[in-house]
């Protein structure tokens, strides 16, 4: 398959989070910087959580977006994540949605990886979106249509080698997605599997050019994901339109994990 350039439509914002408060963790780069600003622009209030404070301030000013506030977490770290879900409980007046964006990569051969590595992998990815889910559970049961979206990738539906970790973390999302969606019904929770997209985290492994031309040229589509395009899937997950959707892992990558 060749890689090959197109133009991300446009899809022009109608107010589908109006009203809406939503925390969104690792906002201060990527995909969670990407749903965080397309949530606002649909009239949400967020909560931007991310360890990297500096992230969420380049983009989100005091005072541009309502009540939506930047808060440092580390969400490995049940204190850190108890404090800033309950400071962003009080700055937007209660929380109806929660995007677990924040993960970690790690590309180490399973003989080659640390232990220090892959607890810090499985901590940060599957235990961070647990401990979030739980610290924001008091506020997401008391109002209706409330709504969890986690992360997975398209390494969690079918690893390649260099990913154990990564991939063992993110097939564990899943399935905590889907015991999730069972206990905490009628909160609708649901993983997001993304393909590769051009953010910090992939570039840290190849260029512009090799990200285009390598890696996009596995896709059917022949290219990589923007983070706008991530961060819709994310929208309609958390939005009405998916009103009777729970539980599932949706493949958001361009045609790679069928083919
Ligand atoms: N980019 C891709 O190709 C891709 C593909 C599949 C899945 N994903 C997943 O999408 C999510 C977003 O990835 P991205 O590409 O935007 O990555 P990114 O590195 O650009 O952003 C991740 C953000 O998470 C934050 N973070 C990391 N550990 C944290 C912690 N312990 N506490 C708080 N914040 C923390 C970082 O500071 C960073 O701002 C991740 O879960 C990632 O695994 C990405």
């Amino acid at each position: 398959m060749e890689h090959k350039t197109t133009s991300i439509p446009e899809v022009p914002p109608l107010g589908r989070l109006k009203g809406r408060r939503i925390v969104v963790t690792g906002a201060g780069s990527g995909i969670g910087a990407a749903i965080a600003q397309l949530f606002i622009a649909e009239g949400a209030q967020v909560a931007a959580i991310d360890r990297n404070e500096d992230g969420i301030k380049a983009w989100l000013k005091p005072g541009s977006a309502g009540n939506s506030i930047a808060l440092k977490a580390d969400i490995a770290d049940e204190s850190s994540v108890n404090d800033a879900v309950k400071r962003a409980a009080e700055a937007l007046g209660g929380i109806d949605g929660l995007v677990n964006a924040a993960g970690v990569s790690n590309t180490d051969l399973l003989r080659d990886v640390s232990l220090a590595d892959w607890k810090r992998t499985i901590d940060i990815n599957l235990t961070g979106s647990f401990l979030v889910s739980r610290a924001c559970l008091p506020w997401l049961e008391t109002v209706q249509n409330s709504t969890i979206v986690n992360f997975s990738s398209g390494q969690g539906l079918q690893p390649f080698v260099r990913r154990g970790a990564y991939a063992a973390s993110k097939a564990g999302v899943i399935s905590l997605s889907k015991t999730l969606a069972m206990e905490w019904a009628p909160i609708r929770v649901n993983t997001i599997c993304p393909g590769a997209v051009d953010t910090p985290m992939v570039r840290a492994g190849y260029t512009a050019e090799a990200l285009q031309t390598q890696v996009g040229a596995r896709y059917a589509l022949g290219r990589v994901a923007e983070p706008i395009e991530i961060a819709r899937a994310a929208l309609y997950l958390t939005g009405s339109e998916s009103s009777f959707v729970t539980g599932i892992a949706l493949a958001v990558d361009g045609g790679r994990s069928y083919h």
